[in-house]
């Protein structure tokens, strides 16, 4: 196969392309995604058009589990036990499911701007896997708003940041996360407000922890 073939199949595999296209140009609360040389400042930093666009598709038609994620990312697999991750912008749980079924040693905190996204992450689990005992989700946009204490608390950010030491688990905090992953939610961010959403994630993240992201973009 040809390489640009090789790349059209892999890449076709992420979402339904048309479809997707035809709901972002007709819906105008994303029209920055076609828009480059838009000012984003305008935007309300509230989550309401991604809490309308999980309403209006609840059917599932954006849910196809990305099974080759754990090949993309081998220290999913390699991890340690009690390893912890968080994925930020969980969508329907496409990300969240091939990691809770594939890896073992790994609690996984979903986090999402819309509550209706993380309602239809609990079904698709709840649908796929039987017993669940390691999955936690919270409402969190992480563009505007700092993760919760009970991720890493002031002690814990400062150590990552400062003294790039270990912070340790206790009963106010579970210690931060050993990696974070971005799977297609980095460019739902305003280009203004990456800069912070990256330095939020950094600050929840355990020296030598690892930031895995995959995207779309203009080359
Ligand atoms: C294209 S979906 C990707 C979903 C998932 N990561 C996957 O692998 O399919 C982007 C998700 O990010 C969420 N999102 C967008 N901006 C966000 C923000 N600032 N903070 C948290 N979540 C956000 C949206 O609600 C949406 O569910």
């Amino acid at each position: 196969m040809e390489k640009r073939d090789e790349a059209g199949e892999y890449h076709s595999k992420d979402f339904e392309w048309e479809f997707l296209q035809n709901i972002v140009e007709n819906d105008p609360s994303l029209s920055h995604h076609l828009h480059h040389h838009q000012d984003f400042s305008k935007y309300s930093p509230n989550s309401q058009p991604w809490q309308d666009f999980h309403s209006r598709h609840s059917s599932g038609k954006f849910f196809k589990e990305r099974r080759y994620l754990l090949k993309e990312f081998p220290e999913l697999v390699s991890c340690g036990e009690n390893s912890k991750l968080l994925e930020i912008g969980c969508g329907n749980g496409s990300t969240v499911l091939p990691i809770l079924r594939g890896s073992k040693n790994i609690t996984v905190y979903a986090c999402d701007c819309s509550s209706e996204a993380l309602v239809r992450t609990k079904e698709n689990i709840d649908r796929a896997i039987d017993l669940v005992d390691n999955f936690r989700s919270f409402c969190c946009d992480f563009s505007t708003s700092e993760f919760p204490d009970w991720m890493a608390c002031d002690h814990c950010r400062d150590k990552f940041m400062v003294n790039h030491s270990e912070g340790s688990e206790s009963k106010h905090c579970i210690g931060g996360v050993d990696f974070v992953t971005l799977i297609f939610t980095l460019s739902a961010v305003p280009k203004e407000r990456m800069p912070r959403a990256i330095k939020e994630c950094f600050s929840v993240l355990k020296p030598g922890g690892l930031l895995l992201f995959r995207d779309y973009g203009n080359c």
